[in-house]
């Protein structure tokens, strides 16, 4: 018997050995439990899940039409290049489809990214804290994470520029930020540009840019135009209510489209996720209907908290980060047992706040209600 053969020879070997450091020194992500293992933990008939910042109006129906009617010829691969649904974005942009990457999520182009641009010491520049996924990726590339606190619950641009250094590869730029909601303005981005040096990639996570109201929100696009050296990413998972089927897409100059694709899974976008984002992008009235909820159901939320005197961020996005206070973890673990979802901030360094979602105007009543029933009845 050769030496590889017994047993023993494996057991000689820890997992740990088979993979590199940086690897173990990942924190992975943890996702919020979904609503049917809650139900059945705790024995609850309804659930309402406020944990993931997903679209509380659902998908678009067009979409949910298109699958059906698509749902037939899944035994076909899908189109590897996307062809339509890129088309589609390009126009919508007024730019070639070149311009365009779609990925399995963003996600999946955050880690494209960080794979062909990132090398071992290479520094990677993001706030803190930011959305997590930027970290673990860098991490996972080898890349050094330079994290750069918030300053008021805002991307501290400035700072982000100082700490530039000959080994800064990539910057990113949530836009607005997970867990904060809020944004860089114009005259940050135009600064950034005007002092960035010509080998470094901005990254411009813009996952929730359909909801900013802020009229001095930047147009990124006008920079990728422009031929800088960034990349715009968006979601259909948000307000185009998509996060089940797991689609994204990238916008940037076409020699960093080029290189993402070099190395791009052939098939990474599933036949159903593209019919149902092209959809998605018809349905100007689902869009419309989606803003108006979380725009209604943000006053209705400022008020409620401002009435209970607890202290919120103002946020451009379908979610807020609320300071709950010293017993956070407790309100989190009774807002459960009562059948509402909430996402701790405890992995963001924020013990002392939750983010919640801005659901329904039944679902935001049903938490003002039990949020005032555990906080101000003992
Ligand atoms: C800032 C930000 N970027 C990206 C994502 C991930 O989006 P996707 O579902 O397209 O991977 C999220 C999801 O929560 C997010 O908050």
């Amino acid at each position: 018997m050769r030496e590889w053969e017994k047993g023993e020879y494996l057991s000689k070997f820890s997992i740990e050995k088979l993979v590199s450091s940086d690897i173990l020194r990942i924190r992975p992500y943890i996702p919020g439990k979904p609503v049917e293992e809650v139900k059945r933990e705790l024995g609850l008939k309804k659930v309402i899940k406020l944990a993931s910042n997903e679209n509380s109006l659902g998908p678009s129906p067009k979409a949910v039409e298109a699958i059906k009617n698509y749902a037939f010829r899944i035994h076909l691969y899908p189109d590897g290049a996307g062809y339509y649904l890129r088309k589609s974005l390009a126009k919508k942009f007024k730019l070639d489809k070149e311009n365009i990457i779609l990925g399995n999520g963003s996600d999946e182009i955050v880690s494209l990214l960080t794979r062909f641009f990132i090398q071992k010491g290479d520094q990677v520049i993001m706030g803190d804290p930011s959305f997590l996924m930027y970290k673990i990726d860098t991490q996972l590339s080898g890349g050094k994470v330079i994290p750069i606190p918030l300053k008021n619950f805002k991307l501290n641009i400035s700072e982000m520029l100082r700490s530039i250094t000959p080994q800064t590869k990539i910057i990113f730029i949530a836009n607005p930020n997970n867990p904060t909601g809020t944004i860089v303005r114009k005259k940050e981005v135009e600064d950034l540009f005007k002092f960035l040096p010509s080998s470094i990639l901005i990254i411009f996570d813009e996952a929730y840019c359909e909801y900013v109201e802020d009229p001095d929100y930047p147009q990124t696009l006008e920079w990728v135009r422009k031929g800088k050296n960034l990349i715009i990413l968006r979601t259909f998972s948000k307000i185009y209510g998509l996060a089940g089927l797991r689609i994204g897409y990238g916008i940037a100059k076409k020699e960093i489209i080029d290189i993402l694709n070099r190395a791009r899974p052939p098939f990474n976008v599933n036949s159903l996720a593209q019919i149902a984002a092209l959809a998605s992008l018809s349905d100007i009235e689902h869009l419309h209907r989606s803003k108006k909820l979380v725009k209604e159901g943000k006053k209705f939320l400022y008020h409620s908290l401002k009435e209970m005197e607890i202290p919120f961020v103002p946020t451009q996005t379908n979610f807020i980060l609320i300071r709950t206070g010293e017993k956070t973890k407790e309100i989190v673990d009774e807002l459960l047992k009562r059948g509402i979802i909430v996402r701790g901030m405890e992995s963001y360094n924020l013990p002392q706040y939750i983010r919640l979602t801005i659901g329904t105007q039944e679902e935001n009543e049903t938490f003002i209600r039990e949020l005032k029933s555990i906080l101000f009845s003992s």
